[in-house]
């Protein structure tokens, strides 16, 4: 019998017998794959705050099967009580992390089926509720294999690929949004080598995008994110794949932190540089870039943590951003699951909107 991988597992998950949210713990990747069992607010919150669930498509998942939990919880049954309890919890939840628009996305895609379905009896509206979250999964699932197969038209066999921080499949329900395009090519035979950027300060390209990508048998060479201009250099690098956690209507883009220095350094020597992102990571509210909440996280994170002891002076001052964004004249292509949006990104939106309307 084959050895379970890490790719086996499901990145988040509901258990709908004891209405628990279940998900891999994804600080302690990789040494040891802990799966947890939550069903507090407070549990769950921590998990999305503290990473044990991340990367923006996952932690939309976690959300809608979270609020649906602390929905079954409401003890209320009558809407307007029930409503502001459910509107508390879904406040609460969404305070967990600023930047990945999916956590209120997934959150307020909840809150109006709760609205629109106000006249059912309560059993049949937590029923509805159970569906959609479901279905939030589902969907994440199918937009990340649309993704995989934009992408991939975008690449040919053998080519180089850098990515940064983890946009795999532990970023989302299956496959991720950029290795998509990878682990579909390699189903198809295109043998490409992937540059996996470490991603300090919290390492997701080495604990996670490494550790899933070799798990799977894809030729991955782990790099410092202080690396990617001497691949590049060298003509290793054909093309850049990054996950994002909003994009603003003028095609800037956040993603982790480190992302738009890969950006300026594919533009220097012409490596085309895509953003993979469902439009659910589409914020069309935002005109552009300076408007997207930037999450700063503890200076701890920078100074200490991973070292055996602390490794910057004590009281130094220390700036931890989590993510920053990525100008839309460095981004050749913005990968959904309905195309390839290009210059001008608004009126690509547009498009990509009606399509998505249409369907
Ligand atoms: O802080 P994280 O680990 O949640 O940051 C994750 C990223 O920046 C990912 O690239 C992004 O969420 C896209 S995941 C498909």
């Amino acid at each position: 019998m084959q050895e379970k991988t890490i790719m086996d597992y499901e990145t988040v998950d509901i258990d709908l017998q004891t209405k628990e949210l279940v998900i891999i713990d994804q600080t302690k990747l990789p040494y040891s794959t802990e799966i947890i069992r939550l069903s507090t607010a407070k549990e769950i919150w921590d998990a999305i705050y503290l990473l044990q669930v991340r990367g923006a498509p996952a932690i939309g998942v976690a959300a809608a099967f979270g609020i649906y939990i602390l929905a079954t919880q409401i003890e209320e049954e009558e809407f307007a009580l029930f409503y502001e309890k459910f509107t508390e919890q879904k406040k609460y939840l969404d305070s967990s992390r600023p930047t990945a628009v999916n956590l209120s996305w997934a959150l307020n895609r909840m809150d109006q089926v709760c609205v629109a379905n106000q006249d059912k009896p309560h059993k049949e509206l937590l029923e509805i509720l159970e569906k959609e979250a479901l279905a939030i999964k589902e969907e994440d699932t199918w937009v990340c294999k649309m993704i995989g197969e934009y992408g991939l038209s975008l690449v040919k066999p053998g080519d180089g690929i850098l990515t940064h921080c983890n946009a795999g499949q532990l970023a989302t329900s299956k496959y991720g949004t950029a290795t998509a395009p990878i682990y579909l090519g390699q189903e198809r035979g295109y043998n490409f080598h992937v540059f996996a950027d470490e991603t300090r300060p919290l390492l997701q390209g080495a604990r996670l995008t490494a550790y899933e990508l070799h798990s799977s048998g894809v030729d991955v060479t782990l790099i410092c994110d202080n690396m990617s201009a001497m691949v590049m250099k060298k003509g290793w690098v054909q093309a850049v794949f990054v996950g994002c956690d909003r994009v603003a209507a003028n095609g800037d883009t956040a993603n982790k932190i480190g992302t738009s220095v890969v950006a300026a350094v594919a533009k220097q020597y012409n490596v085309p540089f895509y953003v993979c992102a469902p439009t659910s990571t589409i914020d069309m509210s935002l005109e552009h870039g300076d408007l997207i909440p930037i999450e700063e996280r503890k200076p701890e994170e920078v100074t200490e943590m991973w070292y055996k002891e602390r490794m910057a002076p004590e009281g130094v001052k220390v700036f931890n951003p989590a993510f920053d964004v990525t100008d839309h004249a460095l981004i050749t292509g913005i990968v959904t699951e309905y195309g390839v949006a290009r210059a001008p990104f608004k009126e690509a939106f547009e498009e990509i909107f009606r399509k998505k309307a249409e369907k």
